[in-house]
């Protein structure tokens, strides 16, 4: 698996029309497989899906499914994580090279030397993470339940956060918290959603909701524009993928900025067509994500391919951190 930013060319060639649909249905069938979806998925793939949510949602769905084969159509640590909770399942992903820039901020190694830094810390990682990071760490964490894992340990005892800075800085501030130290990682899309064209684009709607991921570089900025009175604060909501489109069906507003990968505006239009949803940053789109192309999922059902592996003792030792992420914390939402 790799996840460099060099350019990797995706599987390609394949309308996702009425044949390619029934085609991918039947195998899906014969192989017993639960396709899911993220929420970052093209929209043919997330309409395809059995399930498409946050990686909380996926994770817990994953865990919780009787199909003995798993096809995740997502980036490899979110496949690795239903592999981690499910190693008798086959999980599949339908191209092995979607990585994530994030997960790649921190390694194993570079984990541990951390931690020997820190001894006795709490190691809260968030899911976008490999399985060796994952089995270094105490309790992981996704978008949506990140405050209240935090929140679940013990006041007086340090933790160390891993790997987004952004998320980090959210936790810190939802908490008040200031034994936290925050790992310097970030996600290369999110990091270009930046404060200045957020505060340009809220100027030029002042009616609009904002919707915004904790992993994006105008987070704080968003919070800054609630405090200085420039937005109202009730219109600032920091969401995961998932809790935005709960957030969607529940807003009175008629238009929403949206501060996140550009993949999620099709979930959020099925979830609220009368609403009208803006990307903050409409080249916003993670090219691992839209690696897991129609030609991608149909080779991956013909194939069995590609199939994730994580070495039994990676997998105990990560499962547990896994498995109190999964325990705490509200359901992130999926459909
Ligand atoms: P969610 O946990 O909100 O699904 O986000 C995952 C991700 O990769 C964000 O870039
Ligand atoms: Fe990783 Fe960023 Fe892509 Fe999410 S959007 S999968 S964090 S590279």
């Amino acid at each position: 698996m790799t996840s460099t930013l060099q350019e990797l060319t995706p599987y390609s060639g394949i309308e996702p029309d009425e044949a390619w649909a029934e085609e991918v249905r039947r195998l899906a069938r014969e192989r017993d497989a639960v396709l899911l979806a993220h929420n970052y998925q093209s929209p043919a793939i997330q309409d395809i899906a059995d399930h498409t949510g946050d990686s909380l949602a996926l994770s817990r769905i994953a865990a919780a499914s009787d199909a003995s084969t798993i096809v995740f159509c997502g980036v490899h640590f979110m496949a690795e994580t239903a592999k981690i909770l499910s190693p008798d399942k086959t999980v599949l992903i339908p191209d092995a090279r979607a990585g994530c820039s994030l997960a790649d901020s921190i390694t194993g190694a570079q984990l541990r030397a951390w931690k020997a830094e820190h001894p006795g810390a709490v190691v809260v990682s968030y899911v976008n993470t490999t399985a060796e990071v994952k089995a270094e760490t105490d309790i992981c964490c996704t978008s949506s339940n990140a405050v209240d894992v935090v929140a679940s340990i013990p006041e007086d005892r340090e933790v160390l956060f891993c790997p987004d800075q952004f998320l980090g800085a959210h936790v810190k501030r939802e908490t008040g918290r200031d034994n936290i130290h925050v790992w310097a990682g970030e996600c290369h899309v999110h990091a270009g959603i930046n404060g200045p064209e957020l505060a340009e684009r809220a100027a030029a709607n002042p009616d609009a909701d904002l919707f915004i991921h904790p992993e994006c570089g105008c987070a704080t900025s968003a919070l800054y524009l609630a405090g200085e009175g420039t937005v109202p604060r009730e219109k600032v909501k920091i969401l995961s993928t998932g809790d935005m489109v709960h957030a969607a069906r529940d807003t009175k507003a008629r238009s929403v900025l949206v501060a996140t990968e550009i993949g999620m505006l099709h979930q959020l239009r099925k979830a609220a067509p009368e609403i009208d949803f803006q990307a903050v940053n409409d080249r916003a789109s993670c090219r691992f994500m839209k690696m897991i192309t129609p030609a991608a999922l149909l080779r991956s059902l013909r194939e069995g391919a590609d199939e994730v592996h994580v070495d039994q003792e990676t997998a105990a030792r990560a499962r547990a951190s896994v498995q109190r992420m999964i325990e705490i914390g509200q359901p992130g939402g999926g459909e």
